[in-house]
């Protein structure tokens, strides 16, 4: 169904591998219309309750945009980084959790999408950075936002102008990941956090990253708050919520 991609879905859990290890899964044309096409599937598949986005091989989650594609025409550029912000914008308003799985170098492109996702984990062998000086470019899929975002402008700034690399300790220390694990039980912790998240009421989930988001957007983020809130009161899960919690026994969420 993929060229450039390897689906997975098991027990509602999706998990989506980046598939050009010999070139370090770098981010070409079809991989970033293929993410796109696989956030459609995420978006409209009812089995699929959250995802998990990796690279294969061991060495690299993804090594950046691939270089071989990039030319000199300013208008295609434009056009690029807009392709790319739209794919990795329709991954952070996901109304399912994304979780990246960081498996190596998230360099480039690779650390923005990392950044798209909702929560990363890193393999001890990860390394991030925004290297796109070294090529005479600034980031195109949203890195100078989301890594201000995330670390503060001032770490975000540094890795920006030197393209240094950070180790995964550093990482954590940042606050750029959630968790470190040792490579081969990234995907253990992975599934183990997203399995404890897809037991909560679907609905509510959505409706704190949607909140989550709109601290970074132009939208009053206690008014959504507010709606959001209320429009919990009207689901099924609310009652059902309520009524297991009051009956002492674990709830079963419908999404409805
Ligand atoms: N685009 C295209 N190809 C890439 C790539 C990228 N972003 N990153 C790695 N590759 C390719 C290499 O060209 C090489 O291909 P080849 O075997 O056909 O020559 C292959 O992947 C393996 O990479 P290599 O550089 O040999 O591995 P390494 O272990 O020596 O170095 C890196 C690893 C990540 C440090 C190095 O590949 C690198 O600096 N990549 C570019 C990172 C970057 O600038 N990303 C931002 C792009 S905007």
């Amino acid at each position: 169904m993929y060229q450039t991609l390897l689906t997975s879905l098991e027990e509602n859990i999706l998990t989506v591998t980046v598939n050009r290890p010999d070139k370090l899964n770098a981010i070409n044309e079809l991989v970033m219309t293929e993410l796109g096409k696989v956030m459609e599937e995420v978006y409209t598949n009812e089995d699929i309750k959250s995802v998990i986005i990796t690279g294969a091989g061991p060495k690299a989650f993804v090594a950046g945009a691939d270089i071989s594609e990039f030319n000199g025409v300013r208008k295609d550029g434009v056009a690029k980084s807009k392709k790319g912000q739209d794919i990795f914008s329709g991954i952070e308003r996901s109304p399912k959790p994304v979780l990246a799985a960081v498996n190596g170098f998230a360099l480039g492109a690779g650390c923005e999408l990392a950044m798209s996702c909702h929560i990363r984990i890193a393999s001890s062998n990860a390394r991030f950075g925004q290297p796109e000086v070294n090529l005479g470019l600034t980031p195109g899929y949203g890195g100078t936002q989301r890594l201000v975002q995330l670390i503060g402008k001032g770490r975000a700034l540094e890795l920006l102008i030197s393209a240094n690399m950070i180790d995964a300790d550093t990482a954590l220390k940042y606050g750029l990941v959630n968790y470190v694990t040792e490579p081969e039980a990234l995907v253990t912790k992975s599934r183990e956090l997203l399995t404890v998240i897809n037991s909560k009421a679907p609905l509510a989930v959505a409706g704190c990253i949607t909140a989550a988001n709109a601290v970074f957007e132009n939208t009053d983020g206690y008014e959504l708050e507010a709606k959001l809130f209320g429009e919990c009161f009207a689901t099924e899960d609310l009652k059902e919520g309520r009524d297991a919690f009051l009956a002492k026994r674990k709830a079963n969420f419908k999404g409805k």
